[in-house]
């Protein structure tokens, strides 16, 4: 854990856990969560992947950016874990009436929740929104800054293929200077043994590399033999204020990833991307399409690692919790076999077969509102 992430923890040591950014997160407690995510990918290999691990537990996803895929893959890693979600979008929200962030915090948090999913095209707003907020806070991408749970899926993919990260050559590649999946990939990746090369044109590199651990490289074809691993950006043009590249042809000439470029990779070196992927740019399309290209793998362990982080959070005692059910209050309100208990918490129950619900238990009370009063 940095000095930064440190003070941020003590300053909100009495909250719950939160995860702002890569720097939250040593290596073990990264190994924890990617060991966590193997469970997870059990689970939703089962004919029904479902486990009652939060029962009770809601989560909101708070999008002020457009995006498919990472709501999704939150959502979605709610619902496996049985917490219920709500998705608030802000088109159709209250935002667009002048609303500030902190009054809709408010708002969605005295509906009662206890962990919210945010994406803001400003860097820092989750970090803020911790600082108000008694429920637990996701980073899923802030402006250029962070976006740790890509960082997370994506060194799962990679150690699901290679084994481990230790000693591997990965290139990321592109539009470095605006992504905040670089700056937390180089995080997660340098920090569990990788050697990172940033390749781009110097336009594309942000103007200081200094507190990075890697290598870099205006030459993509010189480095594309050594690699374990290419991992392409997306041209983030909605974020660029002035022309960066020549032309965007010009741009794929050189660093583009062609099928005679993709040719020339070592066999078994992986091809990676975050989504979207604009095929002809950063990628030819049919290299996006080989075998060695496990973009549509990085989506479904983005499920996975999400459910882990999500579990992490709300759902076991590892970090502090606010407002758990207690056994009494469960067994008052709610004798159904799915209700949400203590022992759920437990990562050894989601080895245990998923519980068909009963449609009667469904009409009861499952949710322990008796919040802690902070
Ligand atoms: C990325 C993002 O939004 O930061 N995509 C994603 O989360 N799947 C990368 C991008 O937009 O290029």
């Amino acid at each position: 854990m940095s000095a930064a992430s440190r003070a941020r923890a003590s300053e909100i040591a009495d909250g719950p856990g939160h995860l702002l950014a890569m720097s939250d997160l040593g290596r073990s407690e990264i190994e924890e969560l990617l060991s966590l995510t193997d469970t997870m990918v059990e689970v939703n290999s089962r004919p029904i992947p479902k486990v009652p691990a939060l029962r009770g537990r809601t989560m909101v996803s708070l999008f002020y950016e457009d995006s498919t895929r990472t709501r999704l893959s939150f959502e979605t890693a709610a619902r496996r874990l049985s917490a219920d979600t709500m998705s608030f979008s802000v088109s159709a929200s209250s935002v667009n009436k002048g609303e500030s962030v902190r009054d809709t915090v408010e708002t969605i948090e005295a509906m009662g929740i206890d962990a919210i999913v945010v994406r803001h095209k400003s860097s820092g707003v989750p970090e803020q929104i911790a600082r108000w907020s008694s429920a637990a806070v996701i980073n899923a991408g802030d402006g250029w800054h962070q976006h740790p749970t890509q960082a997370l899926l994506d060194s799962y993919t990679i150690r699901s293929h290679l084994g481990s990260l230790e000693g591997r050559h990965i290139a990321i590649v592109g539009d470095i200077k605006h992504s905040r999946v670089a700056r937390s990939n180089i995080e997660a990746f340098t920090t569990l043994g990788a050697e990172v090369t940033l390749v781009a044109p110097p336009t594309l590199l942000p103007p200081s590399l200094e507190p990075w651990p890697v290598k870099v490289s205006h030459d993509l074809d010189a480095v594309l033999p050594s690699l374990d691993v290419c991992y392409l950006l997306r041209m983030q043009q909605e974020r660029m204020t002035e022309a960066l590249v020549p032309t965007l042809r010009e741009y794929s000439s050189q660093f583009g990833l062609t099928e005679k470029r993709a040719d020339r990779m070592a066999p078994g070196a992986l091809i990676m991307h975050p989504g979207p992927m604009n095929r002809g740019v950063e990628i030819a399309g049919a290299v996006a399409d080989r075998p060695n290209a496990v973009m549509t793998e990085q989506v479904a362990n983005g499920v996975a690692v999400r459910m882990a982080v999500l579990f992490m959070l709300l759902g076991s005692g590892r970090y502090p919790m606010r407002g758990f059910p207690t056994e009494d209050a469960a067994t008052a309100d709610d004798p159904g076999p799915e209700r949400a208990r203590p022992e759920d918490a437990d990562p050894a129950t989601i080895t245990e077969p998923a519980t068909i619900t009963d449609p009667a238990t469904i009409t009861q009370p499952t949710r322990n509102t008796a919040k802690d009063p902070r």
